[in-house]
């Protein structure tokens, strides 16, 4: 066990063995094999119910920052820890059909759409938008709009974490609010040390962002995508195919469609506040789409080779480069006068899940490292490609759009820029 101090509490980071929970099927708690994982859960299950306050915990999508949601001044602690504006609904997470439904409106019957998402993708990385009975949900889970939004994580720790505590989660993602999400307790530990109590560390997360946020409640019987994630849009498109035939449409905010209306509430995930951004600026290189109008093509030595007069002078410019490791940007040599590279590879281009998956650690561990400024190179905005590029475009400050001149192989232009 590790132990902090700063500030007034001291942070205490608990391991707990996904391996070791299981839920069988006829059971409604879950099993624990390993007596130090049980013990974990069951402090962390005392410092939710018994003192009303916040744990961090681990979810296959991110590390969640868990407190009752039912409860109010236990709620309030999310938004003060974390500095979240609180106009910005909160996710309840669940670790079973009974208690969703001890979250709904008694007359509420489950859409065939959503029976069909919950059947394939629950317990799993999707959110799902319900009507929010104010008898139930306090306001301040939903910021006083009409719905609330709800999952059931599927990471042994976090459902297990959910069945002891037997009561829902309202949790968001563990970081000060504007940061990258974190994936690994060391993330929260660094971000959150001395805020919060207690950290279970179930290691690394699965899928590396925030799950996906549906709102199936329009009378169009449209399935609307407000934030993708883990669960791909031609997933869900998939599997209401395969359900239901006649399929409802699948619309993703800001690719398919636009809500002026709802772009100015703060519900709409990652909308109105800043967010996944480092302490370091970060710029989105463009390698493949084309400028919009009046926005110049750079050549790629050439813009690389001139971030070294983005530092003082003094000591070379360390710059982090999140990029596939087969793109041409992930493959070229690098020009070296003036400058230190930190290369942080998001695996193959084919493979957009291990993009994901090492997306947010990658911003985390090159602003560890010390690095000035960050680049990340575009990606298809296909199957989990679509979450990535939505977080990359919210966390750069800046984008430029790069061409290598092909005539050329990328290490030898790059070499003639650096010899220059
Ligand atoms: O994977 C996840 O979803 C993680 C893990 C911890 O479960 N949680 C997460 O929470 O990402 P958070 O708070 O960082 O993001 C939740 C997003 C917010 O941007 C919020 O705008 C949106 O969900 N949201 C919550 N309730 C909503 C509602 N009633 N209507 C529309 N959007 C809502
Ligand atoms: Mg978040």
């Amino acid at each position: 066990m590790l132990r902090t101090r700063f500030m007034a509490l001291s942070t205490r980071v608990l391991k707990c063995d996904p391996l070791s929970i299981s839920f069988p099927e006829s059971a409604s708690t879950p099993v624990i094999s390993s007596p130090e994982t049980l013990s974990a859960l069951e402090t962390a299950s005392h410092e939710l119910v018994h003192n009303l306050q916040t744990v961090a915990f681990p979810t296959e999508t991110v590390y969640g920052l868990g407190a009752l949601a039912l409860d109010v001044s236990a709620t309030s602690k999310i938004f003060s820890t974390k500095g979240r504006p609180a106009d910005n609904p909160l996710i309840v997470h669940v670790s079973s059909f009974p208690m969703l439904r001890t979250l709904l409106p008694q007359d509420y019957v489950l859409s065939e759409s959503y029976t069909a998402l919950i059947k394939h993708f629950w317990p799993g990385a999707l959110t799902l938008l319900f009507p929010g009975d104010p008898k139930i949900i306090p306001s301040i889970i939903t910021a006083g709009q009409p719905t609330v939004a709800i999952r059931m994580p599927s990471h042994p720790v976090a459902r297990a974490l959910i069945a002891v505590a037997n009561t829902p989660l309202a949790a968001p993602s563990a970081n000060s609010s504007g940061k990258p999400s974190p994936t690994r307790a060391e993330h929260v530990l660094r971000d959150l040390d001395g805020k919060i109590g207690l950290i279970l560390d179930g290691g690394a997360c699965d899928v590396g962002l925030e799950s996906t946020v549906v709102d199936g409640l329009h009378s169009d019987g449209a399935i609307r995508v407000l934030r993708p994630g883990g669960i791909t849009v031609e997933d869900i498109e998939r599997v209401l195919h395969e359900e239901m035939g006649d399929s409802p449409k699948v619309l993703v905010h800001r690719r398919d469609y636009r809500d002026e209306v709802m772009e100015a509430a703060p519900t709409t995930p990652g909308m109105k506040y800043r967010h996944y951004s480092p302490a370091v600026p970060v710029y989105l290189l463009y390698t493949a789409s084309s400028p919009p109008n009046g926005v110049q093509l750079l050549e790629a030595g050439a813009f690389l080779a001139s971030l070294r007069d983005t530092g003082t002078g003094e000591r070379p410019v360390k710059v982090g480069i999140l990029t596939p490791r087969d793109s041409l940007l992930g493959t070229c040599s690098l020009p070296t006068d003036g400058i230190e590279w930190m290369r942080f590879p998001l695996g193959p281009t084919a493979e957009p899940s291990i993009t994901a998956h090492l997306l947010f650690d990658g911003l985390l561990t090159l602003e560890q490292q010390g690095v000035d400024l960050i680049l990340i190179e575009e990606v298809q905005e296909e199957r989990e490609g679509l979450a990535v590029m939505n977080r990359v475009k919210k966390a750069a400050g800046e984008s430029r759009w790069i061409r290598f001149n092909t005539n050329v192989s990328p290490s030898r232009l790059l070499r003639v820029v650096d010899s220059s």
